[in-house]
């Protein structure tokens, strides 16, 4: 009742200004509550601060030695650090007597024993590595980890299981220059991908550009050491899409589902690609927006390398985690 008589006497602008001054009190309540919600669970230590914390760090370093495992030019003892970061959280792991059946810990076991059975192979002794870990723990550890070849007999008559299994991360390409028109193509297929009331707030930067590609990749930061890729492309989403403060976390929603349809695309059309994450401080993402002319108004969402195939590629396994340890029937 109250609020009719309101309605009739006061103009409908003061209405309007009202209202969004309330949203934006929201955001700013909405904001304080997704920091707080986050400060009480990130992983902000060396070593893991929570069960989950540890399992998430072992799988963390690990990965990051699988990648020097899979690298086109090995580097005798690399992974100083990501080394140290995992024998600081086995040591965690084993102090909270958690399960060594885990995938977690099952991985993280297997990629040191692929890693000193590389070394080995290549005749190369490992001191560091030897001082940290027990060679008899590290033998008994399945093969599900480490690097692997991959071959790229992709075909179009691929069925989605196939295409699934298929599509693997690749961070080396052939030299061939990548026909931008495919680009087209790939984005055609992509924005298939659903989104909030079909709003397709999606927008993407594409360049052939290998210094530009060089400049953004040193500000990623994630990519060190490979050959420049021929392409890289940029996932963004524009906030002016969404309409109130519980819509705050949509664009990473529906940017998230637009990137893998965008990586599936690009896999269809013959091309390999590695999706690089765009977690880079504020500054670092200025200088992005500055080299492809992204407007504040976009959120980053993720940049993705690709090129044509080499007919074969080591790459990381990235061994999965087991679907008990994901579906949860409720
Ligand atoms: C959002 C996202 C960000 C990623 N960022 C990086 C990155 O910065 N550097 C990198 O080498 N790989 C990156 N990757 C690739 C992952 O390491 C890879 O997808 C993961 O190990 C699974 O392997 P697969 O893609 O071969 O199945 C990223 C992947 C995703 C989905």
């Amino acid at each position: 009742m109250i609020k009719k008589i309101i309605k009739q006497f006061v103009p409908k602008s003061w209405i309007i200004r009202y209202k969004m001054a309330k949203e934006h009190q929201r955001l700013k309540r909405d904001f304080r509550i997704d920091a707080k919600q986050y400060d009480s669970s990130f992983n902000y230590s060396p070593v893991g601060t929570s069960d989950e914390g540890v399992k998430e760090l072992l799988i963390f370093h690990s990965h990051s030695i699988e990648k020097g495992l899979s690298h086109p030019n090995f580097r005798g003892n690399f992974g100083k650090n990501a080394l140290l970061g995992i024998k600081a959280n086995l040591s965690e792991f084993k102090k909270r007597n958690l399960d060594k059946n885990l995938f977690e810990y099952q991985n993280t076991i297997s990629v040191l024993k692929f890693y000193k059975e590389k070394h080995n192979s290549k005749n190369i002794e490992t001191p560091f590595f030897d001082s940290l870990f027990d060679l008899n723990e590290i033998d008994v550890a399945p093969s599900i980890a480490g690097a692997k070849v991959h071959t790229n007999k992709f075909s179009k008559n691929m069925n989605f299981v196939d295409l699934e299994y298929f599509r693997s991360t690749q961070r080396e390409f052939s030299n061939d220059a990548v026909d931008m028109d495919v680009f087209k193509k790939v984005t055609e297929l992509a924005v298939k991908t659903p989104s909030v009331c079909n709003r397709q707030p999606w927008k993407t930067y594409v360049t052939n550009d290998s210094s530009k590609i060089s400049k953004l990749l040193d500000l990623q930061g994630g990519y060190k050491g490979y050959g420049v890729p021929p392409t890289l492309s940029l996932v963004t989403v524009d906030r002016r899409a969404f309409i109130g403060s519980h819509e705050r976390n949509e664009p990473y929603v529906d940017g998230g589902l637009f990137l893998m349809n965008y990586d599936f695309a690009l896999t269809y059309y013959g091309l390999s690609s590695c999706i690089l994450n765009t977690m880079m401080e504020e500054p670092m993402k200025e200088e992005v927006r500055t080299i492809l002319g992204v407007p504040a108004s976009e959120v980053l969402i993720a940049f993705v390398g690709a090129g044509y195939s080499k007919d074969k590629v080591e790459i990381a396994a990235s061994a999965r985690k087991p679907i008990e340890d994901i579906l949860k029937m409720v």
